[in-house]
């Protein structure tokens, strides 16, 4: 199959929602469509505390199948589907706000009894950054649920993102019958008791089909056209152009649970969304079917195991296509690196797997020579851009319990910020030593990655910092005069960029306010 081929029926996608809305139990679902399961059960014991596991690293347990973390390629109809893991509970980082950056379109899945909640705000303001088409699932209709119409209201105030659903329910819970697709005039029965099978449908074509009425009650019928009629006036019609552009999303109802309605948003993943896209780079745009190989690295993973001190970088492939044993370029350090032996994720399998292309993802094994926005090339001089460093929301204060480790701890938080782990913050005012992450785990793993790779021995204090902003300044001018009157509040990043710290968000705001002339940035380019 030629390079166009292979780009063209890729799906590159992530999903984004809030702790509970049901992530892992579709993506449990999602293993059954690609037949990688046979069975899905409930994944439990994930809340059992060991939050040193991802979701998918349970359920590998769980299942005693072979999930690997972080990436799931799989082939759906005739597409070649790559789902990358976004850890929503403890383990979640910075790295699932760069994972985002490394797809190409992502699936919101919205609790359908607490609509939009917090997390899926900020993860979905990430995917803004380069206008990622959003799919949208609403689960759980098997329970008592608030009603269609106010959930997509919300999801459009909320989000500001326009609404088109494909997809509506009829009924919920005990009474929940199935959906009605609004594309294709037809009507899926839903089954209770298969959701742990890919379940054999009935479908009911036409809405004014007498068998529907038979099918789903008389009642919930009429009332199903009555409300079709005001949704058709309330929403948006599914333009393919403004889902490409970030603009309009499709929605789709169901119960991952009961796994109904799953299929439907795979089937739309696979028709609508896009194949890999061109990537900006400082050079040029990268298009995804040019021959040469071009990606970049968006995660490394940590690995919290003592025994596997190795740790994983991941690449998503840009254009081309990796072969076993190819020589790349690693842009920021010039150097040359054949790599034999890419993790490839075909089928659940981590495998050193012959070839992988562009919308792929690869894992490089890493002895701390890779970064984070590392760009690797056939020897072309690009890096691509894109791949910020997100403000952190939780700060601590590291402690040495042996003050005389203070230039190794300095060392090693540097290394782990320019890693990816972490980010680290030198206050102009005093010697503190501040992490900023994005998820509390983050700091246990640093702790336990100074003690193992660095030999520091240190514990965390709390401090107040509410937020952070990188700040950008017009001229040196004034950027000097900033500095001199919020020197209290400003600190050097570890790759030394004045940061601001705020204690809280009201000191933020008015910072801003009184100084108009500076750029407070919840972003920073990786350079
Ligand atoms: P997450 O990864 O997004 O955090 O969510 P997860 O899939 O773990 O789902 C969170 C909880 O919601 C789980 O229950 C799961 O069984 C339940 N759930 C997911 N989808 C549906 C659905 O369509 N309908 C219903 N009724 N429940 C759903 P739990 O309390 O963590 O576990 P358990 O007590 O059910 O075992």
């Amino acid at each position: 199959m030629s390079l166009q081929d292979q780009v063209a029926k890729r799906r590159t996608f992530a999903i984004i929602s809030h702790p509970d809305a049901g992530k892992t139990t579709i993506t449990e679902k999602l293993l059954l469509y690609g037949n990688l399961i046979q069975s899905a059960g409930t994944v439990k014991g994930k809340k059992s505390g060991k939050h040193a596991t991802s979701d998918w690293m349970e359920m590998e347990k769980e299942r005693g199948i072979s999930v690997t973390t972080s990436v799931m390629q799989f082939p759906y109809k005739d597409a070649t589907v790559n789902l990358l893991d976004t850890p929503g509970h403890a383990d979640f980082s910075e790295d699932t706000y760069r994972t985002l950056t490394a797809v190409d379109s992502a699936l919101m899945v919205i609790d359908a009894a607490k609509g939009v909640e917090q997390r899926t705000v900020k993860l979905m303001e990430v995917c803004r950054l380069r206008d990622t088409p959003i799919l949208t699932f609403i689960n759980k209709l098997d329970r008592d649920v608030r009603d269609g119409i106010d959930v997509l209201d919300e999801i459009e105030d909320v989000l500001n993102i326009e609404c088109a659903p494909i997809t509506w329910p009829i009924g919920m819970g005990k009474s929940f019958k199935g959906v009605y697709n609004l594309l294709t005039d037809t009507t899926v029965l839903y089954k209770t008791g298969q959701g742990h099978t890919v379940q054999d449908v009935r479908e009911v074509k036409g809405l004014d089909n007498p068998e529907l009425d038979q099918a789903v009650g008389a009642d919930y019928a009429e009332e199903l056209r009555e409300t079709l009629e005001l949704v058709q006036g309330a929403s948006h019609e599914f333009d393919l152009e403004r889902f490409l552009a970030g603009k309009l999303t499709p929605v789709f109802f169901g119960t991952a649970l009961g796994n109904f309605g799953v299929d439907h948003m795979l089937d739309g993943l696979v028709k609508w969304a896009p194949p890999p896209q061109p990537r900006d780079a400082t050079a040029r745009t990268v298009v995804a079917d040019e021959p040469k190989m071009t990606g970049f690295v968006f995660k490394i993973q940590a690995n919290m195991d003592p025994r596997h001190r190795d740790r994983i970088a991941f690449m998503r492939i840009c254009s081309g296509k990796y072969q076993k044993g190819i020589k790349l370029k690693q842009v920021r350090t010039g150097k040359d690196v054949r790599i034999p032996d890419a993790l490839t994720f075909l089928a659940g399998e981590r495998d050193n797997v012959e070839e992988a292309f562009s919308g792929d993802i690869i894992g490089l094994h890493n002895h701390g020579t890779i970064q984070i926005g590392d760009t690797f090339t056939e020897g072309e001089e690009l890096a691509f851009t894109g791949i910020p460093h997100f403000a952190p929301e939780l700060f601590q204060r590291v402690v040495l319990n042996d003050p005389l480790k203070s230039k190794q701890l300095h060392k090693g938080l540097t290394q782990l910020a320019e890693e990816g782990a972490t980010q680290v913050f030198f206050p102009l005012r005093n010697n503190d030593v501040i992490l900023g992450a994005v998820g509390t785990l983050q700091f246990d793993v640093v702790a336990a990655r100074l003690k193992g790779e660095y030999g520091v021995d240190c514990r965390y204090e709390p401090v107040s910092v509410a937020t952070a902003r990188w700040i950008e300044a017009g001229s040196d001018k004034e950027l000097t005069a900033f500095e001199r009157k919020a020197h209290d509040n400003l600190s050097r990043d570890g790759a030394g960029h004045l940061t601001y710290l705020a204690p809280t968000r009201v000191n933020l705001q008015l910072a801003q306010e009184r100084h108009p002339e500076i750029r407070f940035r919840e972003t920073r380019e990786i350079s």
